[in-house]
């Protein structure tokens, strides 16, 4: 997995965020911390950058990327707001949160992947925000991993991922969520859909905008999926290993593969096998180590993973979708 490395880590100076903000500005790409996964991001007003993008990670052309923004007032040159949007864009931004709207002439079709809606989002890492102003432009960013493959949540990861395929990684140190954004669909702002479930629950928008939301269900197959939404092929996220999904893991078995528990097994000592993602159990701290446990236990070349399901508050929604991506095959 480790090639040559190209990629150098910046530390988060003033000094080099105005260099890669020039870089930025000059059509190259730069991965950049937030706090959800670290996005590798290009100026999303420059086709020919976007198209890097996609060639870094591997991505199919009919995946469209996110545009993240550091003011409002950015807004109605790259989309169509509603009230809908505004409300929901005041209570959660700068944060984890996506909202789909119409696109502006603006937005070049290789960000959207041709369609006529544009994926926006406002984030909250303080040092990506700082490279966004300085930048002084909107960036499109997914995330900054080969396609497919389980999210990165710190700079290393990236580096280990795609070191041999860019050249600059800012460090913002590690995600503090670690589950990419919540997107809603406000297209029809009288008819929201959820179309990815993160840290922003469909409750806490519904609460905002005082109407239901609709969820929609990730597909397995290409073609419906179509249909519904670019990107939200069920099989994403994936380890190499394969993944065993279990309400509660009863008993600890061969050496040969691995278990991930919710919170540290009561009476248990971690064996060589035995891996818990938040000591306590605690859903926050669960989806903030996810993706790098999933990575570690990975490397480990164990035959196959089990991992619990999260239980409980709306955050569990989130956690448990990304298992079931890593499990999919
Ligand atoms: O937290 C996040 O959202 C991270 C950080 C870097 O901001 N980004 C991220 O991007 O997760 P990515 O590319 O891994 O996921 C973007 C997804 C697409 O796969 C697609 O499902 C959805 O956003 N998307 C983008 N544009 C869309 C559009 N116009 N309509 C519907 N869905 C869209
Ligand atoms: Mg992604």
């Amino acid at each position: 997995m480790t090639q040559r490395p190209a990629a150098r880590v910046y530390r988060p100076t003033r000094g080099n965020i105005a260099l890669l903000a020039r870089r930025l500005q000059r059509g190259e790409l730069v991965a950049v911390p937030t706090e959800t996964v670290y996005g590798l991001a290009a100026n999303a007003l420059d086709a020919k950058a976007c198209r890097q993008i996609f060639r870094a990670k591997g991505r199919p052309a009919n995946d469209p990327l996110i545009v993240h923004i550091y003011s409002l007032r950015e807004l109605a040159e790259l989309c169509v707001p509603n009230a809908a949007a505004l409300a929901l864009a005041k209570h959660f931004w700068p944060g984890p949160l996506t909202l789909v709207l119409p696109k502006t002439d603006r937005v070049p079709g290789i960000v959207t992947s041709g369609g006529a809606s544009v994926a926006i989002r406002m984030p909250q890492h303080p040092v990506f925000r700082r490279l966004l102003k300085s930048a002084g432009l909107p960036l499109a960013a997914p995330s900054a991993n080969p396609f497919g493959y389980i999210s990165p949540t710190s700079a290393e990861h990236v580096r280990q991922n795609l070191g041999s395929k860019i050249r600059y990684i800012l460090d913002g140190g590690p995600s503090r969520i670690g589950l990419e954004s919540t997107i809603v669909d406000l297209r029809d702002p009288t008819s929201p859909r959820l179309l990815r479930p993160g840290a922003i629950s469909a409750h806490d928008i519904e609460r905002v905008l005082g109407i239901g939301v609709s969820v929609v269900k990730t597909s397995a197959s290409t073609s419906d999926q179509e249909l519904v939404a670019p990107g939200m092929l069920l099989r994403h996220y994936s380890p190499r290993t394969p993944v065993i999904l279990h309400d509660a893991i009863k008993d600890v078995g061969a050496a040969n593969e691995a278990y991930i528990f919710m919170r540290k097994p009561a009476g248990r000592r971690g064996g060589e096998n035995v891996f818990w993602l938040d000591e306590r159990g605690r859903l926050s701290g669960v989806a903030r180590r996810l993706f790098a446990t999933l990575r570690e236990v990975d490397a480990q070349r164990f035959r196959r993973i089990h991992v619990e399901l999260a239980a409980g508050d709306p955050f569990a929604e989130a956690i448990n979708d990304r298992l079931r991506r890593a499990a999919a095959r």
